[in-house]
C-alpha cells in the first residue's frame, strides 16, 4: 500500500479520485488545486462521504512553511432548536441520523472555492472538470456496491436518492455504469459560477424546495449567510517535531494535542504492543477526551480554555494523576457543567514542498440519505455530531455536554484531525489524518506515535494494530486480533473493560523518503496513493 515518488503525492479514498490529484498536480497544479479536484472528484465516485452536501477542513503548509486551517464545517439552521431531536420523553431520536431534519447547512463547495481563491493556482473549471466527466459515467466498483448494499434500507426512503443510487431498490453491482446526470448538470454548473449558484441560485433553490418536501430547516437566508472561516490552528511540540492540526470547530487538534502532551512527558514510552504502553495511551487518551466532551464547541459560540488545556504545566497535572498500574475510571459526566466508514480523508504534498491534509464528511454513510430532487447530491446529517442531548450519548458513543448543545448558526463539533508533522529540522515530515468519528483522533496519534516513538514507517505506523479509549464508555477498544491474549488478560487485571473492535479509522498519509514521498492509503480501506 505504500508509494513512492520523487516529486509529489497523493493519497486519497477512492482509487479514481487519486488519479484525479496526481493528474491536477502534473498538469501544473499545486497542492490545493489538486484537493479541491479531488474533493468534487470524490462526490461522484465516493458518494459515501466524498460530498458537496457536507462540509470539512483543511490543515494546510505551503512550502515557505505558513501553516493555515480553513474551516468549512456545516451550520446549524437559523431554525434550529436546543432540543428539537428528542422525544416528549425526553430521549434522543434518530431524527438527526436519517432525513431533512439531519441535515446542517453544507459548507463544502463554499470552504473550496474560499482555499482556491487564496491558494489555487489553475482556473477553478479545470478543477471541477474531472468530476463532471465521472459523474457523466464510470463503472461502479465493489466497495461502493457493498456500501449501497448495507444503506439500500435508508436511501430507498427518498425517491431522488433510490434514482440516483439505487436500481430496483437495490444497489447497482459492480461494473455497472454508476450515471449520475442531475450532478455532472449542478457541478456544470458550479464549474461556471462557483459557490454563487450554490449559496444564492438555482442550487439553493432546489435545496430549499426539497426541505419543504421533507419537512426540513434550510432556508435561503442560511444558505446565503453561510461562510467559511480560517483559524489559527493548533501547534505542539512533540519531542520536537511540530504537529499543525485542526482547532476548533473541529476537537481533532485539541484532543489529540492534549495526548501528545500528556504522553510527551515521559523520556521514552514502553515497547509497542505492551501492557504499559495500551496502558499509558489509554490513561491520556481518556483524559484528553474528558476534556473534549465537556469543553470544546464552536469557538464562536462558546468560549474554550485552549491555552491551559494545550499547555505543558496542565498535562504534567494529568500525567500526575495517572496510576502506572491501575486504571483509572472516567468519572460520570455532568452535563450540567459548563463549558460505516463515511467521512474521508485525503493527504497531498505537490512538487514546490506544499502540503494539503483534508478530511471531509457527510457524517454516517451516505449522510442523511436525502439527495437533493434534481440536484443529484446528498446532504449530510452533521447535526448528530451535536449533543442533541447532553450527557447521552450520540451515534459514536461520545457524551458531551452544553458546549456543544445545538443552537441557530452554531457548528457541530467533529473529530476530524487533518494533521501536519515537521521533523526537528522544521522539514515537511508527515502529512495524515482519517475517517472514523472519535476514532479519527486516537487513529492519528497512534500512526504519529507509532513513526516518532517506535520507528515504524509510515506503511507499519498505519497497519499495526489500534487501541481507542474516548473516556466514556469506559472502554478500552482494541483492534480485534491485534494485541495477544495475554496482554488483554493483564490490561483487565488493572482494571480496564478491555472490547476488542473491527470498527477502524482509516488513516491516510504521507511521509518524507529518502528520495521524495511515500504515500501509504489504510490498508484496511479502499484507497489508495499515486504520485510522480
Ligand atoms: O465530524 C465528525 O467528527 C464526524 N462527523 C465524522 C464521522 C466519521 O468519521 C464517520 N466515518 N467513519
Amino acid at each position: 500500500m505504500a508509494v513512492a515518488a520523487p516529486h509529489a503525492m497523493v493519497t486519497t479514498g477512492h482509487p479514481l479520485a487519486t488519479e484525479v490529484g496526481r493528474t491536477i498536480l502534473q498538469q501544473g497544479g499545486n497542492a490545493i488545486d489538486a484537493a479541491v479536484a479531488v474533493a468534487f472528484a470524490l462526490t461522484a465516485v465516493l458518494p459515501d462521504a466524498g460530498n458537496i452536501g457536507g462540509g470539512g477542513f483543511i490543515v494546510y503548509r505551503d512550502a515557505r512553511g505558513a501553516v493555515s486551517a480553513l474551516d468549512y464545517r456545516e451550520a446549524a439552521p437559523s431554525g434550529a432548536t436546543r432540543n428539537m431531536y428528542l422525544d416528549a420523553a425526553g430521549n434522543p431520536t434518530d431524527r438527526s441520523i436519517t432525513g431533512h431534519l439531519s441535515a446542517g447547512v453544507p459548507g463544502s463547495v463554499a470552504g473550496l472555492y474560499e482555499a482556491w481563491k487564496r491558494f489555487g493556482k489553475l482556473p477553478w473549471a479545470t478543477l471541477v472538470a474531472p468530476a463532471i466527466a465521472l459523474a457523466e459515467g464510470h463503472p461502479i466498483d465493489a466497495d461502493r456496491s457493498h456500501s449501497l448494499a448495507d444503506d439500500a434500507d435508508r436511501l430507498i426512503r427518498f425517491p431522488a436518492s433510490a434514482a440516483q443510487f439505487l436500481v430496483d431498490g437495490r444497489a447497482p453491482a459492480p461494473g455497472t455504469m454508476f450515471r449520475q446526470p442531475d450532478l455532472a448538470r449542478t457541478l456544470r454548473l458550479i464549474a461556471d459560477s462557483g459557490p454563487d449558484v450554490f449559496y444564492r441560485g438555482r442550487i439553493a433553490e432546489l435545496i430549499v424546495a426539497e426541505m419543504a418536501r421533507g419537512g426540513g430547516l434550510i432556508t435561503r437566508a442560511d444558505l446565503a449567510a453561510y461562510r467559511p472561516k480560517w483559524r489559527t490552528p493548533i501547534q505542539v511540540d512533540y519531542r520536537g517535531y511540530a504537529v499543525y492540526s485542526m482547532p476548533p470547530a473541529s476537537s481533532g487538534g485539541v484532543t489529540l494535542g492534549e495526548i501528545l502532551n500528556i504522553l510527551g512527558g515521559y523520556d521514552s514510552l514502553p515497547p509497542f504492543g505492551s501492557t504499559a504502553l495500551l496502558h499509558l495511551e489509554t490513561e491520556a487518551m481518556r483524559r484528553a477526551f474528558e476534556d473534549r466532551n465537556r469543553w470544546l464547541g464552536d469557538p464562536d459560540f462558546v468560549q474554550m480554555p485552549l491555552e491551559r488545556l494545550l499547555s505543558k504545566s496542565y498535562a504534567a497535572q494529568l500525567r500526575a494523576q495517572i496510576d502506572p498500574a491501575r486504571a483509572t475510571p472516567t468519572p460520570p459526566f455532568e452535563a450540567g457543567a459548563p463549558g460505516g466508514t463515511e467521512t474521508t480523508h485525503y493527504s497531498i504534498v505537490d512538487a514546490d514542498g506544499n502540503a494539503a491534509s483534508v478530511t471531509t464528511t457527510l457524517n454516517n454513510s451516505f449522510g442523511s440519505a436525502v439527495t437533493v430532487t434534481g440536484a443529484g447530491f446528498l446532504l449530510n446529517d452533521e447535526m448528530d455530531d451535536f449533543a442533541t442531548a447532553p450527557g447521552k450519548p450520540n451515534m459514536y458513543g461520545l457524551v458531551q455536554g452544553e458546549s456543544n448543545a445545538v443552537a441557530p448558526g452554531k457548528r457541530m463539533l467533529s473529530a476530524m484531525t487533518p494533521t501536519i508533522v515537521l521533523d526537528p529540522q522544521g522539514r515537511l515530515f508527515l502529512v495524515a489524518g482519517a475517517p472514523g468519528g472519535p476514532r479519527i483522533i486516537t487513529g492519528v496519534f497512534n500512526a504519529i506515535s507509532n513513526v516518532i516513538d517506535h520507528h515504524m514507517s509510515l506503511a507499519q505506523a498505519i497497519e499495526a494494530p489500534r487501541l481507542h479509549h474516548q473516556a466514556l464508555p469506559d472502554t478500552m477498544m482494541l483492534e480485534r486480533g491485534g494485541f495477544p491474549p495475554a496482554v488483554i488478560d493483564s490490561l483487565r487485571a488493572m482494571g480496564h473493560a478491555v472490547r476488542e473492535w473491527g470498527y477502524h479509522a482509516l488513516v491516510m498519509g504521507i511521509e518524507r523518503g529518502p528520495a521524495g514521498w511515500i504515500g501509504v492509503a489504510d490498508p484496511r480501506s479502499g484507497g489508495s496513493a499515486a504520485g510522480y
